[in-house]
């Protein structure tokens, strides 16, 4: 845990899952069991349709708001699409950006992402920014030089101060809903990557202070031993947050091994 002055960073990716109904019971179940999880910062992320029913459940609770994508232009002709404006009206403070599964399915590159990522900024909110190799990459040698370019593409122009407001996701993508976990320490060697190179672009106070989520199958099992690792401060978990009991659990193994090292 390299961040000093907050605990463990909890994210929820509920994905294309839960109508209304499910989504706010979710929701309402998180935020009864907050008070057994303080020190820890909880982000649910729903589908676009569910963001004002949580966002109502939430309503006077530490819990925080994040939506899924966006789209780099503010308003205008654009179907289908929402921008940055819109969901900080929503009550969003996060969004994703450059999910594998936008970079995969939805042909979202690392210039998109980069477009994303300050329209985010522009409009007020904190994108998570994911990033991670593929399984060729990794058999093939290449996991520290893609993690790299994709900081480097993703982030170009980005002012120290805006990084402040930048949280990164590092989630291998053959980890990625497939039960197969990065090992500590595998997950390790990538977060000291990335904090090394944001020590280089942006000087010490940005890399100790930057938030790395780790995510691809984080599970109550496993979040203990991630999260004991240094450069690891919280997690984006995406199946195993659509239980309140499972999430619920991953952010109090984590806050065990947060308390410990304190
Ligand atoms: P998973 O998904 O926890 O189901 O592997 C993580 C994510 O896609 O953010």
């Amino acid at each position: 845990m390299a961040a000093p002055v907050q605990g463990p960073f909890i994210a929820g990716n509920w994905k294309m899952n839960l109508g209304l109904r499910e989504a706010s019971a979710l929701a309402r179940q998180i935020v009864a069991a907050e008070s057994e999880i303080t020190d820890c910062s909880l982000v649910l992320i729903p589908p676009f349709t569910a963001l004002g029913a949580v966002a109502a459940a939430i309503a006077g609770s530490p819990v925080a708001l994040g939506a899924q994508d966006l789209f780099w232009e503010d308003q205008g002709a654009f179907t289908g699409e929402v921008s940055g404006p819109m969901l900080k009206d929503a009550r969003c403070a996060y969004v994703l950006v450059g999910h594998s599964e936008r970079r995969q399915l939805f042909g979202e590159t690392d210039e998109t992402v980069n477009r994303k990522v300050r329209a985010a900024l522009r409009s007020g909110l904190s994108p998570i920014f994911c990033i991670g190799e593929v399984l060729a990459e990794r058999d093939g040698g290449q996991t520290l030089d893609r993690i790299a370019a994709q900081l480097a593409q993703g982030l170009a122009g980005l002012s120290k101060e805006d990084m402040a407001r930048v949280v990164i996701a590092y989630e291998p993508v053959w980890a990625i809903g497939t039960g197969r976990t990065a090992s500590p320490g595998q997950a390790e060697e990538v977060h000291a990557h990335i904090r090394g190179r944001l020590r280089e672009g942006y000087g010490n106070d940005t890399a100790d202070c930057a938030i790395i989520l780790y995510g691809g199958s984080v599970k109550p099992a496993n979040s203990y031993s991630l999260f004991r690792e240094k450069n690891i401060d919280g997690f984006l978990v995406g199946g195993a947050s659509l239980d309140a009991g499972g999430f619920v659990a991953i952010a109090k193994e984590a806050l065990r091994a947060y308390r410990e090292e304190k």
